[in-house]
């Protein structure tokens, strides 16, 4: 994959991406005049406002504002960067994109590897699902239908212990191949190896790129272990992934995402229609799971088990969740033991119910504290409050602080003044539990003092390293040779390449890869990369439109100085000839267009 497409293959794919065509593969389309009209994909309508123009090549929704062309339509549903939006077009219509591929590409090509070997396997294992009865019927005694196996590509092991290693070998893949993605491991003896998923149905988990990259087996009865996942390989990190977000990402608005325990519960979920659930696998709700959740949805809940062990995860995913200033709703079943569990006895219309009566954190908190304690006897009392305080001294909304010491007041029957003093502490200092902030890591800059420009290319790569959604926009504004700084250059060419390999940014790879680089001023480096970034996720936008404007800006302004240079320089030769003469009139006429150019950012700066 490469990440710079010329602009000739761009405007070849562009043209063979009919926009009528494409978008409607997503929204069926009426005519309407010269135009097409449609439900807007983008936001909740009823009646039509989304048009979509063949003469223009042009999409725009009158409702919700979105609009641009088959690219632009594309990056938005698929959730792609510019790049990956082309490829897209490129792949559906059946245009090669030359691949530039980048110096040391070993890397990239083993991972390569590794996603085939992984597909090639969740074939295998699906054509032995559809074919072997009494793996079926496990599946649809747990009321799973064939849409729903082909929409998640469920597969079985089957009962043998080299089908797969055999298989995969026949397909032409070494040992020490399928040994890496863990599909197979080394006997004792060291003679020969064995499949790690024997007689067990198959879960493929698939990345939001649609790539495989490891996979879930569970028992059809009731020995253990339960559930076997892929081990963590060079391809497959559980905390980096959520089971699910790829259905989620292509099928589901995005409005909302519950998180789950489970593959059963997810897949339970979307054979009830609910088609935006993904599971942590297992793991407690991860940083980065978190923030892929802030990614790709609007609204979190959490839905995990009911038991202590998911209690105990959803205290801490709410904790994780908040951090990344995400207010997680959760769903409480009482009664039941997880949300599959939910749904063989209730309708889809009762998980809705359920999810629309979703607790905040603090009423969850509540509610499980009070079930903790005895809170009918004195003791169970006092700790119950003693627990709620805590949770109310962490608000940072004293109007909310104020509602909460007023209902627990009145709950607990407690007066105000008591519990007041428990939450700001007994001289009415409020106590944040906010660490303070780590001085050491704020180091001054010690290069001399940076241009406009400098500067504005150091927060752009900030931002981009902050997450992928930013470096996207970005991205797609400036092209590499925007960036004047070689450090700001080189970084971002390396921050680029992680790009390609990961959704998430792995920040420490960043400091290792730069660290190694020849020449580079550290002290911008560490900047970059280390310095804490302060901004508002409301006023990002604007943020970016402004650094790139400065970067735009400026290069213009270069390249006038350069022209204008020139000018002086051939005005002070008053004898000179067509040819050169010819030169000066070219290059009075550059300096006009570039001077029309910068008044015109100027002026949109400026409204
Ligand atoms: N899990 C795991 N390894 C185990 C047990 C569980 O990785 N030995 C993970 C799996 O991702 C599983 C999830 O934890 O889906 C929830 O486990 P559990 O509640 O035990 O299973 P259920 O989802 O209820 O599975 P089922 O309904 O099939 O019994
Ligand atoms: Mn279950």
């Amino acid at each position: 994959m490469t990440l710079y497409i010329n602009d000739e293959t761009i405007e070849k794919v562009r043209e063979a991406s009919d926009i009528v065509d494409v978008i409607s593969e997503y929204v069926p389309l009426k005519r309407s005049g010269s135009n097409f009209v449609g439900l807007c994909p983008f936001h909740h309508e009823k009646t039509p406002s989304f048009t979509v123009s063949h003469t223009k090549d042009f999409f725009h929704c009158f409702g919700c504002g979105e609009g641009g062309d088959v690219i632009a339509f594309i990056m938005k549903r698929e959730n792609l960067s510019f790049p990956e939006a082309v490829k897209f077009l490129a792949d559906r219509a059946g245009i090669t994109i030359e691949e530039r591929k980048p110096k040391d590409n070993k890397y990239l090509e083993e991972r390569n590897k590794g996603y085939e070997i992984n597909k090639v396997a969740a074939r295998f294992f699906y054509n032995n699902l559809i074919k072997n009865k009494t793996a079926l019927e496990y599946l649809y005694k747990r009321k799973i239908n064939n849409k729903v196996i082909r929409q998640f590509g469920l597969g079985y092991a089957l009962d043998n212990w080299n089908a797969l290693y055999n298989y995969l070998k026949s397909q032409g893949f070494k040992d020490e191949e399928i040994l890496k993605v863990g599909l197979i491991r080394k006997r004792s003896n060291n003679d020969g190896y064995y499949d790690v998923f024997r007689n067990r149905i198959i879960f493929p988990i698939i990345d939001i790129r649609g790539r495989v990259i490891g996979f879930g087996g569970r028992v059809l009865d009731d020995s253990m272990p339960k559930y076997l996942n892929s081990q963590e390989t060079y391809i497959f990190s559980k905390g980096n992934n959520l089971f699910g977000l790829n259905l989620v990402n292509k099928l589901s608005d995005r409005k909302k995402i519950i998180v789950v325990e489970g593959y059963m519960d997810v897949i339970s979920l979307f054979n009830h229609g609910i088609n935006y659930a993904v599971a942590s696998l297992g793991t407690a709700l991860t940083e980065q799971q978190g923030k892929l959740l802030k990614r790709y949805g609007q609204n979190i809940y959490i839905c995990y088990d009911t038991d202590n062990a998911g209690i105990k995860a959803t205290l801490k995913a709410i904790e994780i969740l908040r951090k990344l200033d995400i207010e997680p709703k959760i769903v409480i079943l009482d009664g039941y033991k997880d949300p599959d569990d939910f749904l063989k006895e209730n309708s889809t219309e009762d998980f809705e119910r359920k999810l629309n009566t979703a607790y905040n954190h603090v009423d969850y908190k509540v509610f499980i504290y009070k079930n903790k304690f005895n809170i009918n006897q004195t003791e169970g009392k006092i700790g119950f409050t003693k627990e709620i305080a805590k949770v109310i001294r962490g608000l940072k909304s004293p109007i909310e602080k104020d509602v909460y010491i007023d209902k627990i007041s009145k709950e607990m029957n407690i007066s105000r003044e008591a519990i007041e003093k428990e939450v700001f502490g007994n001289n009415n200092k409020v106590v944040t539990n906010k660490k303070p902030i780590e001085r050491k890591n704020i180091s001054p800059v010690k290069v001399s003092l940076p241009t406009a420009n400098i500067r504005a290319e150091v927060d752009l790569l900030r931002l981009m390293v902050f997450n992928k959604e930013y470096y996207d926009k970005i991205m797609q504004e400036l092209s590499l040779d925007y960036y004047e700084n070689l450090e700001c250059r080189e970084i971002l060419k390396i921050i680029s390449d992680l790009y390609i390999e990961d959704e998430i940014l792995n920040e420490d790879m960043l400091y290792e890869r730069v660290k190694g680089m020849p020449n580079l001023n550290m002290t911008l480096v560490d900047e970059i990369i280390k310095k804490p970034i302060n901004f508002l996720p409301e006023t990002v936008d604007q943020m970016i439109k402004d650094l790139v404007t400065t970067l735009k800006t400026n290069r213009l302004e270069n390249e006038r100085n350069r022209i204008k240079k020139k000018i002086e320089e051939m005005e002070k030769n008053q004898n000179r000839s067509p040819l050169q003469e010819k030169e000066f009139i070219q290059l009075c006429m550059e300096l006009t267009n570039l001077n029309k150019e910068l008044n015109l950012i100027r002026h949109e700066e400026g409204r």
